[in-house]
């Protein structure tokens, strides 16, 4: 199925808002997020009997809670994400546990507060299974399998075969099992994400692999999670993966495994991106036009600092021009090079894998307008940081035709609190 090019040339309204409006209260760069939009990526997903968020792509309070009001259940990679998850309503324990802590690894305080609050664990590590059993024998964990093989946008996002960190190997399973079965604890899931943006094929592959090992590990498996690493398009053109088809894979899957184990298993999906990313926008305020030899620069006041996937996987976001006489008429365009703030020549938003520079054909514009970044809803404020001392931008989120700021923008007090001069009280 063919959508339509992520975002036109220019823009004037972000869900029914003017984005003029939004950065007069509460200025740039700013993520706005289109609440409706999560909801309806969540209906796609649907028909799977659970839906769990992958809070990693946005973990904002008000992001989560919407999610949860929407429906779906929650995945947790760090003591930070259980408690984001606590703090959002979602209350630990539920069948399907409706928070569970997906790791490779426990550290102190993640294992901690797993134990106290009673969360379902993943153990994506045999060390994890000792560790947790140590404190909660008699209980029921997941196992989170590496098949052996992995996809992904860009090798960073790969989470299967033998480079990758993530997941017990494929091959290690007795081992569990063994592990599992002397503290005392079943092994109720079994679960698999090769990777993210991965394409249909490679997902598909993972439902054979799972019902490899779920007959390994044998009928104590309740439920079966196919891992996040749907897709999203992001250039224009761009496809959704058909759902329905990816759904009857896992479903036929499913039904085999529950006719020989002889009990219902519970089909559980855990996506981040396909939920999020489309929602959010970054708002920028173009703040210096310059040129440097062929290259026509427009400089604006977010960086990766606040958005890190260009630079980090050379990842594509469409942009947009925001006209300051409010028009949405075409302008003309020309190619340019989209640049941040940042003290560093590799804070390009318009690079490719690698760092290579590349330009973009986007509307011309003058110092002072906005320019606005697409698709910035997973993986965007999330992997944001502090760096040059900029603080974290503001959050906005559009419902009903209403804006409200769920994040306000960082202040220099709350990004120095902490620090101290040793020697000055
Ligand atoms: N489940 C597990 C165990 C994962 O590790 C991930 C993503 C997901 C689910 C969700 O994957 P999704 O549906 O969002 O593709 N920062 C990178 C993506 C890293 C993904 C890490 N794990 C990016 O900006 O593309």
């Amino acid at each position: 199925m063919n959508v339509p090019s992520p975002l036109p040339a220019t823009l004037q309204e972000i869900a029914g808002v003017r984005i003029a409006e939004i950065v007069r209260e509460f200025g740039t760069p700013t993520y706005v997020y289109d609440a409706a939009k999560i909801e309806e990526r969540l209906g796609d997903v649907a028909t799977f009997d659970v839906v769990r968020y992958a809070q990693k792509a946005c973990s904002s309070l008000a992001i989560v809670d919407l999610v949860r009001r929407g429906g779906a259940l929650v995945d947790a990679v760090s003591a930070g994400e259980m408690r984001r998850a606590m703090a959002a309503g979602y209350e630990p324990g539920g069948d399907p546990p409706r928070i569970v802590y997906t790791a490779d690894i426990f550290d102190h305080e993640a294992l901690d507060l797993a134990v106290e609050h009673g969360i379902h664990v993943n153990c994506g590590s045999a060390d994890m299974i000792d560790q947790f059993g140590v404190h909660a024998a008699g209980g029921e964990i997941t196992l989170r399998v590496n098949p052996g093989f992995g996809h992904g946008l860009s090798q960073k996002t790969n989470t299967g075969g033998e480079h990758s960190k993530h997941g017990v190997w494929h091959e290690d399973l007795d081992d569990c099992a063994e592990r599992a079965k002397r503290h005392n604890l079943a092994i109720t899931g079994l679960h698999m994400h090769i990777g993210s943006g991965t394409d249909f094929e490679h997902l598909s592959q993972v439902a054979g692999a799972m019902e490899k090992v779920a007959q390994t590990v044998g009928p104590s498996v309740r439920s079966i999670s196919a891992g996040g690493g749907l897709p999203t398009p992001y250039r224009p053109g761009e496809t959704l993966v058909d759902l329905d088809a990816y759904f009857e894979i896992w479903d036929a899957t499913r039904r085999r495994l529950a006719e020989r184990f002889g009990h219902a298993i519970s089909l559980e999906i855990e996506p981040g991106r396909y939920l999020t990313a489309e929602s959010g926008y970054l708002v920028t305020e173009i703040r210096a036009i310059k040129r440097s030899g062929s290259n026509d620069f427009y400089l604006v006041d977010a960086g990766f600092n606040n958005l890190a996937r260009p630079i980090l996987y050379g990842a594509y976001h469409p942009m947009a021009i925001v006209p300051s006489d409010g028009s949405t008429t075409d302008r003309p365009t020309r190619s340019v090079v989209v640049g941040g703030p940042l003290c560093e020549s590799g804070d390009i938003f318009t690079q490719e894998e690698g760092g290579l520079v590349a330009s973009r054909e986007l509307a011309e514009a003058e110092v002072g307008e906005l320019l606005v970044i697409g698709c910035a809803g997973a993986y965007g404020f999330v992997m944001s940081s502090n760096y040059n001392s900029r603080p974290f931008a503001a959050e906005v989120l559009v419902t009903d035709g209403r804006a409200e700021q769920i994040r306000s923008r960082q202040t220099f007090d709350e990004m120095v609190r902490g620090e101290t001069i040793p020697g000055r009280g």
